[in-house]
């Protein structure tokens, strides 16, 4: 299958497999129909550790470490259904990888929404998509943390990440719960992103939004607190992820701000594209010193990385979409088993931001979503960018695994076929190299036609030669957002 097989559309669209199920080929609808477990409740229990099946290939040397992935894996009491993907119970998965092959193992993050609803057996907190129940005993803001977008290794922790809330703190090993991080009493529930960027030198940056006001999180390596600001905004403005660069913060403010109608908080998003794609760059050091820099309306969930030229030009990848249709509507019809249709998805773009105020986009007509760079660089400058793509007619989730590079404009496609809903892939570096991309991918897909979720290693620069191991798990498992690579442990 070459890339030119692949279909334009981009991962919202195929998250939501945009425009396709009419189309979609007889000899492929069986399979098709079955996409649903990608979205259906996981065992109460969780997954009890178990050996994946070695499919081919060998475990490459020196690659060994666990991939923990986070992500929404409860949907369903009985009839009643979450009135959004983003809003499931967060269940973090743990793979390790060594020289024996790979083991799997999942559990659900013990928070306080999962234990009130679990008693209750049925939903009660309001969620990104769901309104809170009547009586619903939301006494705090972590009351309603679903923890289930993200992970990253602090210390000898895992943190489970949602972004209305604080990080939950989970043993390494176990993934026992132990409780919401708190850093600083006063701050209790303040809003931190599921996507924190590590810098080179282990500092942690974050961000919290409420408004047209955001909360500055500054953290050491070991999550301890060094700095906290509130910081106003030039506009109110979705915003799930943003970069880094060595000397900058940049967010771009999407035009999707809350209005006054609806029960839930996407129910009362409006999309107001005369605001514009409005991107606050703010000086590290001092948080008073920013730009605003304006785009046309777009909207996205991810952004790849930034780095920053010598004579100040910020540059950021992006996945840019025309609306916020499936945020608003597609993460509803999903856990419903109900495919959005007519609208496109997110297109792979890089932004520059000059320093004479210009903002300019370099679009490449490549779908695009859960954009992954060699994080040893976060915030330098770097070429490329691993990202999933494509996707086929009957079913949400991408087909295939892509890198593109910045400078040379080409890019490289491993497909895995119509079975696949392919997930997030992370980078693990190489011992020893140093070059962009010098390591592995580890990344999860789940096959349709195996009922399974299997595991795959490729070589990084080399995705289209195919993975170079892959193996099948037991179990299919809920389609989660992102994760870590923790490695030699
Ligand atoms: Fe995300």
């Amino acid at each position: 299958m070459t890339r030119t097989d692949l279909s334009r559309r981009g991962v919202l669209g195929v998250l939501s497999g945009a425009g396709i199920a009419a189309t979609a080929p007889k000899s492929w609808a069986a399979a098709a129909a079955d996409w649903t477990i990608g979205v259906s409740n996981a065992p109460i229990e969780g997954f009890a550790d178990s050996a994946m099946t070695r499919l081919h290939g060998r475990m490459p040397a020196h690659l060994s470490g666990q991939l923990y992935r986070n992500g929404p894996a409860w949907f369903r009491y009985g009839d009643e259904v979450t009135g959004h993907w983003f809003d499931g119970d967060g269940m973090v998965q743990r793979y390790d990888l060594t020289a024996d092959g790979v083991r799997h193992s999942g559990r659900f993050v013990n928070t306080v929404k999962r234990r009130a609803e679990q008693t209750a057996g049925r939903f009660l907190m309001p969620g990104f998509g769901t309104a809170a129940a009547a009586g619903a005993p939301v006494t705090a803001q972590d009351d309603a943390n679903a923890a289930n977008t993200s992970v990253l290794k602090v210390g000898d922790e895992l943190w489970a990440l949602w972004e209305a809330g604080s990080p939950y703190r989970l043993d390494l090993d176990t993934l026992e719960t132990r409780g919401p991080q708190t850093f600083r009493n006063d701050l209790k529930g303040m809003a931190f992103l599921a996507h924190p960027k590590v810098e080179p030198s282990g500092r942690i940056w974050s961000a919290g939004f409420a408004g047209k006001r955001a909360w500055i999180w500054q953290l050491d390596s070991l999550g301890g607190l060094e700095r906290g600001e509130m910081i106003e905004l030039p506009v109110a403005g979705y915003t799930h992820d943003w970069a880094v660069t060595e000397r900058h913060l940049i967010f771009p403010l999407q035009p999707w701000v809350t209005g006054d109608h609806g029960q839930s908080i996407a129910e009362r998003m409006v999309w107001r594209p005369e605001q514009g794609l409005q991107i606050l760059v703010v000086d590290k050091a001092d948080f008073s010193q920013r730009r605003i820099y304006e785009l046309p309306a777009a909207f996205y969930f991810h952004t790849g990385d930034a780095w920053e030229d010598s004579d100040s030009t910020l540059h950021f990848d992006v996945c840019l979409a025309n609306t916020p249709q499936f945020a608003a509507q597609g993460g509803h019809n999903i856990v419903r088993g109900k495919i959005d249709r007519n609208y496109a998805g997110a297109d792979l773009v890089l932004v520059s931001l000059f320093p004479d105020g210009r903002a300019v986009t370099r679009p490449t007509g490549v779908t695009a979503e859960f954009p992954q760079t060699d994080h040893r660089v976060q915030g330098l400058r770097r070429d490329k960018v691993v990202h999933v793509h494509g996707e086929t007619p009957g079913h949400p989730g991408a087909r295939a695994l892509a890198l593109f590079d910045w400078k040379t404009g080409k890019r490289k496609v491993h497909d895995f076929g119509a079975a696949a809903m392919v997930e997030e892939a992370l980078f693990v570096p190489r011992p020893g190299g140093s070059d962009e991309l010098d390591g592995w991918l580890v990344g999860t897909v789940l096959d349709l036609k195996a009922r399974a979720t299997q595991l795959h290693v490729f070589d990084a620069r080399h995705i289209d030669d195919g993975p170079v191991a892959s193996w099948q798990g037991q179990h299919a498992t809920p389609l989660g957002f992102h994760g870590t690579f923790v490695s030699g442990r």
